[in-house]
């Protein structure tokens, strides 16, 4: 019969089979997918397994201690955390096109988990042999075919490492939809903020500012989304929505009053939508009075900015994403 439980089992064997006594790389992304993977090698394989978390700097509120903190805690697994966010900001600085965006970040990225990959290499005279991949059964059928959809934005992914530094590829989940990774998730005991997080792009918070990505704007984009997520959350919405992106117009003002004074700050959207695959989504009627706690707390709470506005666009013709 075919349960979480077997799965589980036939995967960690399978695993074991395949890696023996060598060694196995693990990226995270702070993302189901990888989570899950990273946690069945870990399950399989123990200390023979290092996971790599490059932090770019473009994460949400909360998500860098989820790893470090809470996936260490449920996995015991061997992380390696990458403080890469200098060197993220220093290459998008005076970058406002979205897909030069996304290649610059994609591309820093590759080199940040490079670098860490080779570190291990080197540490363990070259027995590192296995990197892991949360590639799902949907992504081995998309990469199969195709779809028209994948190249509309560039997505990045951990696979562009250079010839010199190879790896076997490790893919426990290839045979699995997402439903049944976050029930293996579950099963490995992995806390059910990582479990039912909501899709996040890669690229995270940088394609959510629409203009140049800085410190500041970071900051003040976190702060907003996290507001946005708390209210979510405590409406009990999470399970409800797809996703709902918090966006920055860094290069817009508006003039606002607060208290007795003129304000002059910077709009964010909020963009609730619902979807089945993310192929195509509806803009999500959420209630009047979430989107009240939720403009009037980012309003009273983040300094820069005055004004909230609501997205009401579906996809197609928006994306998901604002780049
Ligand atoms: P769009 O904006 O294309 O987004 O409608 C569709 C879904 O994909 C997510 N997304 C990404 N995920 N790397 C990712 O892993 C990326 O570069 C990327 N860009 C968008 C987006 O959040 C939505 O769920």
């Amino acid at each position: 019969q075919w349960t979480t439980a077997s799965i589980v089992d036939d995967t960690v064997e399978a695993i074991r089979v395949q890696v023996g006594d060598r060694r196995a790389i693990c990226g995270l992304s702070g993302g189901v997918d990888s989570a899950v993977a990273g946690a069945l090698v870990q399950r399989a394989i123990g200390e023979q397994l290092t996971c790599v978390f490059v932090d770019h700097g473009l994460l949400r509120a909360g998500e860098r201690a989820q790893v470090e903190r809470d996936f260490v805690a449920a996995t015991g697994v061997k992380l390696v955390t990458v403080d890469a966010v200098d060197q993220f900001l220093d290459a998008l600085a005076g970058v406002t096109d979205p897909e030069e965006k996304r290649k610059i970040i994609g591309r820093e990225f590759i080199r940040s988990f490079e670098k860490a990959a080779r570190d291990l290499v080197a540490d363990a005279d070259g027995d590192v042999d296995f990197l892991v991949q949360g590639t799902l059964y949907p992504d081995v059928v998309e990469s199969g075919g195709g779809t028209g959809a994948a190249n509309i934005k560039s997505h990045h992914n951990v696979g562009g490492l250079p010839d010199d530094l190879q790896f076997q590829l490790v893919e426990p989940l290839r045979a699995l939809f997402k439903d049944e990774v976050r029930r293996v998730g579950l099963e490995l005991g992995l806390p059910e903020t990582i479990v039912h997080r909501q899709p996040f792009p890669g690229p995270g918070l940088g394609i959510r500012i629409i203009g140049e990505v800085t410190a500041d704007r970071l900051t003040t984009l976190r702060a907003a989304d996290a507001i946005a997520r708390e209210e979510l959350t405590a409406a009990g919405l999470d399970r409800d929505i797809w996703q709902c992106p918090v966006v920055l117009l860094a290069d817009v003002r508006s003039v606002g009053v607060q208290g007795d004074g003129r304000t002059y700050g910077h709009p964010v959207v909020l963009r609730p939508v619902s979807s089945e695959d993310a192929m195509t989504a509806d803009w999500t009627r959420l209630p009047y009075d979430v989107l009240e706690r939720i403009s009037t707390r980012i309003t009273n709470e983040v300094a820069e900015v005055n004004r909230v506005t609501l997205d009401v666009t579906s996809k197609p013709p928006g994306t998901i994403e604002w780049e």
